[in-house]
């Protein structure tokens, strides 16, 4: 089974996609045409423009799940993004499918930039 992921956009429907394994969220949304997220920096933690807040991992709260810890360049860059941190926000460019998780749903916020 190909790892899943569900993007929530404010009020519009979710798009769930297929992702290939060790792709990230941010490249996932990329890939397939996913408004919401820019991606600016490429995957390096230097952007915030890939904003998610993460819902649900593997079908339980993400507090129960397996997400790898936040780095200190992901931590202060959450700190800079353009719609208000919140616990579950989280750089989509850090998840990686199959390795962080196997299905994941994430809300997008507002604006990215
Ligand atoms: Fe730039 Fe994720 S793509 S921080």
């Amino acid at each position: 089974m190909m790892p899943k992921i569900t993007y929530v956009e404010t009020g519009g429907t979710p798009v769930e996609v297929e992702a290939e394994p060790g792709q990230s969220v941010m490249r996932t949304a990329i890939l397939n045409g996913v408004r919401g997220i820019v991606g600016e920096c490429g995957g390096q933690a230097m952007c915030a423009t890939c904003h998610v807040f993460v819902q649900r991992v593997d079908g339980v709260d993400p507090a129960q799940a397996n997400l790898p810890e936040m780095s200190d360049d992901e931590d202060e860059m959450l700190d800079c993004t353009a719609d208000p941190r919140q616990d579950a926000s989280r750089l989509g460019c850090q998840l990686a499918a199959g390795t962080h998780f196997d299905d994941i749903v994430v809300q997008l916020p507002e604006s990215q930039v």
